[in-house]
């Protein structure tokens, strides 16, 4: 099948694109490149193009015949989209209107569609499922629900097949070392930590330490990114063997508290550094640990990185060797 990865040269997009070199699909990768990396894209087409440019995109999916859609293109700051909600409405949830008419005036009916554990906002119970109540409490989790909304409805009425991934902290590199984890600015716990390891940064602060924990520190649900790239092949081939729509956590099951990664960090690199206390960042949730149970069920979904020691032994192969990033 012809598939188009938007946002294909970008953190998840660029490990799914390698995954999926390893199956017999041919990729397109339709990326603007604002914070996506050329060099990121090992595999496949790069077409350099923004989503809301919808003359490009439909061209494209006309040139190379696109039959299905990997779609990761999106901005993903939950602090940001605080401050500017009107970004994070125009280049998420009006893009994807753009990308979904494309699809729909030329046939493409499967889309495999990258949302977040952020749709949940603060849960009422642990382990979260795919049925716990959706209530995001930042604008940017708010978008991609809006976005799962209007694929259900374009399901309804267009009978366009999507199946939604909602991902936890997605973390780690490819374990060949060639791509890995480079945000521009880096917000994300491990590789902030990882970057004062290698000296480039003088300390870490621990964002709250008076949470309902067991140490105090946020626990999160750490999912390496290769895992989250089967699980991405594995969603395709299910709705090419026919699947109905359908809503996939993404995670371990299992939690690491902010203290147990920095440990873990100061084990896998042998490295010492400073680590301060500080407040807690607006917006985060005390505990988020995944159920995924119905996509290991109903998708054959095997995570092979599950503890936080491998998911961090590859991030620091990638940093240590790549300080700078792609650059
Ligand atoms: N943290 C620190 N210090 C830092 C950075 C982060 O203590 O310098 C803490 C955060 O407060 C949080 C934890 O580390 O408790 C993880 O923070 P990240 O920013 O790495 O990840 P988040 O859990 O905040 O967010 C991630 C994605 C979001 C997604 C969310 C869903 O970045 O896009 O997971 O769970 F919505």
């Amino acid at each position: 099948m012809n598939v188009l990865i938007t946002g294909g040269a970008g953190y998840i997009g660029s490990h799914v694109v390698l995954e999926l070199s390893k199956t017999n699909h041919n990729i397109i990768v339709y990326d603007n490149l604002q914070k996506g990396h050329r060099g990121a894209v090992l595999a496949g087409k790069l077409i350099v193009g923004d989503l809301n440019d919808t003359d490009k995109l439909e061209h494209v999916c006309r040139e190379y015949d696109i039959q299905g859609v990997m779609h990761f293109a999106a901005d993903s700051l939950v602090g940001e989209s605080m401050k500017d909600p009107a970004k994070y409405y125009k280049n998420n949830v009006g893009n994807a209107i753009n990308l979904l008419e494309v699809m729909r005036k030329n046939g493409i009916k499967y889309m495999v569609f990258s949302s977040t554990a952020a749709v949940y906002g603060e849960p009422d119970r642990i382990p979260i499922t795919e049925e716990t109540l959706t209530n995001p409490t930042n604008v940017y989790g708010r978008t991609k629900l809006v976005i799962e909304e209007m694929l259900k409805d374009y399901d309804r009425a267009y009978g366009m097949k999507f199946i939604t991934l909602r991902y936890f902290n997605a973390s780690g590199a490819d374990p060949s070392g060639q791509i890995g984890e480079d945000h521009s600015p880096e917000t994300h716990l491990i590789p902030l930590v990882l970057y004062t390891a290698l000296g480039k940064r003088e300390s870490i602060s621990i964002f709250g330490t008076d949470y309902p924990t067991r140490d105090g520190t946020c626990i999160r649900d750490y999912i390496h990114v290769s895992d989250l790239a089967q699980a991405h092949i594995l969603a395709l081939e299910a709705l090419l063997a026919g699947s109905e729509s359908k809503i996939y956590n993404l995670g371990n099951g299992e939690g690491y508290s902010v203290r147990e990664v920095i440990d873990m960090v100061k084990k896998v690199t042998g490295r010492d550094f400073k680590v301060n206390e500080s407040e807690r960042r607006p917006g985060d949730p005390a505990i988020l640990v995944a159920s995924s149970a119905k996509a290991r069920k109903e998708l054959g979904w095997k995570p092979q990185y599950g503890d936080l020691q491998k998911i961090i032994e590859t991030a620091w192969n990638w940093h240590k060797n790549n300080p700078d990033g792609f650059k």
